[in-house]
């Protein structure tokens, strides 16, 4: 829950390719067409320092990368962007909307790259000072297919193998099961405008 804050926020999470981003912009759309105060944001980056540490996150040249640090990284990119203008968009009643937040990290970093998940979630929990999405929408797709629908030029994350892209698919699916009232699975098999009718009617639940 958004603690008290008068905002809603809302985050999309998922694998490569499954739709984040093109349903993220749609729902912004939907809510502007509202006359509803939105924000879009997207993770790593949405803020100037975020951004940078984007670059380094996923510059294929970073091939030393400790998955330490990636998740440390990832971790200082949010807290950054949660302090600068997440928290206080929230404060001021607006709705946000996330595109991947803290799940991320636990699929990718934990299930992906077999980070222990509890240190994730203790030092997620000090990066974002316990703030939780009010809504998690978690769209799912089959590994291959998400991976083919990315751009031919990959980033240093989607150039990882099929088992890892497995993984963190299994991760965001585990997370799912154990937090079933924040996190609605979303399966990925119609066109862009059923998917979206799929997600506006979670969005219009928590509005
Ligand atoms: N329902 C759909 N059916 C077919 N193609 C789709 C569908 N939704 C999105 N796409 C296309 O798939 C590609 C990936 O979509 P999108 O960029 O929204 O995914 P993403 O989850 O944000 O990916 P990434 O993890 O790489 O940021 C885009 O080219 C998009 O146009
Ligand atoms: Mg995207």
């Amino acid at each position: 829950m958004a603690m008290g804050l008068k905002g809603k926020f809302i985050t999309f999470e998922g694998s490569e390719g499954s739709g984040k981003s093109t349903q993220s912009a749609l729902v912004v759309e939907y809510l502007k067409a509202k006359k509803l105060p939105v924000m879009l944001l997207r993770e790593p980056g949405g803020v100037k320092i975020s951004e940078k540490i984007r670059e380094m996150l996923l510059d294929v040249k970073n091939t030393l990368m400790a998955d330490e640090c990636e998740t440390l990284l990832y971790m200082a990119a949010r807290a950054q962007l949660v302090k600068e203008v997440l928290k206080p968009a929230l404060e001021e009643g607006k709705i946000v909307i996330c595109d991947r937040f803290l799940d991320s990290t636990i699929a990718y970093q934990g299930w992906g790259n077999k980070v222990d998940v509890g240190a994730i979630e203790a030092i997620g929990n000090f990066a974002v000072a316990g703030l939780k999405p009010d809504l998690t929408l978690l769209f799912d797709i089959d590994t291959k297919e998400g991976l083919s629908r990315t751009n031919a030029k990959k980033d240093r994350i989607e150039l990882r193998s099929l088992d890892y892209h497995t993984r963190v698919r299994q991760g965001y699916l585990d997370i799912a099961k154990k937090e079933p009232k924040r996190v609605k699975v979303i399966s990925v098999d119609a066109s862009k405008e059923v998917i979206f009718e799929r997600v506006k009617r979670h969005i219009d639940k928590v509005l």
